[in-house]
């Protein structure tokens, strides 16, 4: 048989390559493609492949339980990856209640949902749960996060997201439900929405605004790009094993203030300014509340289990993705108007 999979928050940052992955190179499976269009959502991010006949986008919330089982049962949804998430830690710091709603009662409203749905036969579907190295917490003395690291979260979305992995284990072990949890470093690529570091250093270097740096800039992330993501999860969704858990990285760990200070030089020579132009913007600003120093993920166990591996060296990524956004003004455009503008002007300040 055939699958039909349902991929929650299809029309987000990392969903929405997930979705064009598995749209094109799977022809023969059903991709529904199950979103609320959030601030976060949007539905440019999947021009490529709106027209494919094995798509389908439905606009529905996973809070909302009649709308799930009613989309189960439209679709004989066989299999779900799951994505749908609030996933930035700045606006959990000023709304944890937003991140309570999606990230734990949502969950568990689909998972539920996917259970009544396959009660009969539950071995013969997966649901795949899509999650962050921030619930492992914040490394201060070397050393990695391994799939057996404890869960230590210290920002109220990494707790949301702990409190998620934690609900599907335990339909894993209570039901007897198939699943499979990823656990991923930072992302970074084409679609990223201009909130989180990468893109908004983008967006401001092109329009000569100040780089905020928050503390120091010494904080240290590992960052993959978004494409390689999405090949780790199309892996993981046809390899893994019942009941693992697999660590995905990029074996590439940048301070804030290295990665700003590349994004400085390659964009002074992209858009033809004198050396050192960009590099004036930085501005330190307040530290983040509670603001994890350093994340590191070792993903020997993907790399020799499932023999995934990121493709791309961070310097041919970071080439694309300011590319990405040099011809993508539009998408900016749209993106950067209205509540971007309030939520920008009130975090920062301006
Ligand atoms: P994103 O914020 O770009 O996209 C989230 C998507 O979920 C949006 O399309 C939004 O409309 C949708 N959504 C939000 N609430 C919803 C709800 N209640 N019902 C239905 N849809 C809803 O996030 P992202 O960066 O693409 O992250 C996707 C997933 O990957 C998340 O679960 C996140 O925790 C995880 N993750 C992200 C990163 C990263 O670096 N961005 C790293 C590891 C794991
Ligand atoms: P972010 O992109 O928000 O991802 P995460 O918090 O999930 O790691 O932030 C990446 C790093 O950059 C993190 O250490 C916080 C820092 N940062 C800044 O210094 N300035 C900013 O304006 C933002 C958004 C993040």
């Amino acid at each position: 048989m055939s699958k039909s999979i349902l991929i929650t928050g299809g029309a987000g940052f990392i969903g929405s390559h997930v979705v064009q992955l598995f749209v094109v190179k799977y022809p023969e499976y059903k991709i529904v493609n199950l979103d609320a269009l959030t601030y976060a959502g949007n539905l440019e991010n999947l021009k490529a492949v709106e027209g494919a006949s094995n798509y389908v986008f439905e606009k529905a919330d996973i809070q909302d339980e009649e709308i799930l089982k009613a989309i189960f049962e439209k679709h004989n949804i066989t299999d779900v990856i799951h994505l749908a998430a609030e996933s930035h830690v700045d606006r959990s710091i000023t709304d944890p209640l937003a991140f309570v709603k999606t990230n734990v009662f949502g969950t568990v409203n689909l998972l539920n949902a996917a259970k009544e749905f396959w009660k009969e036969n539950l071995a013969d579907h997966l649901f795949y749960h899509v999650s962050t190295d921030e619930v492992y917490g914040s490394l201060h003395d070397g050393g990695f996060f391994l799939e057996t690291t404890s869960y230590d979260p210290q920002s109220p979305y990494s707790a949301s997201k702990a409190a998620s992995d934690h609900f599907v284990r335990a339909y894993a072990n209570t039901y007897k439900m198939k699943t499979v949890v990823s656990n991923c470093s930072n992302n970074y690529g084409p679609n990223h929405f201009p909130e989180k570091l990468i893109p908004l250093c983008i967006h401001n270097i092109k329009n000569n605004r100040p780089l905020p740096v928050y503390g120091k800039g010494e904080n240290v992330r590992d960052w993959l790009f978004v494409k390689d993501h999405a090949r780790a999860i199309d892996t993981v969704f046809h390899q893994g094993k019942d009941g693992e858990t697999y660590n995905i990285g990029g074996f590439n760990e940048w301070k804030n203030i290295d990665i700003v200070n590349l994004l400085c030089a390659k964009m002074d020579e992209k858009l033809g300014r004198e050396v050192g132009t960009s590099e004036k913007l930085i501005t330190y600003v307040k530290d983040r509340a509670g603001h994890d120093l350093r994340y590191a993920i070792d993903a020997t166990k993907i790399q020799k289990e499932l023999g995934w591996e990121p493709s791309l060296q961070f310097e041919e990524g970071i080439e694309i993705t300011i590319d990405w956004y040099l011809n993508n003004q539009e998408w900016l455009d749209h993106v950067t108007s209205g509540a971007y503008q309030e939520y920008y002007d009130k975090h920062y300040e301006a």
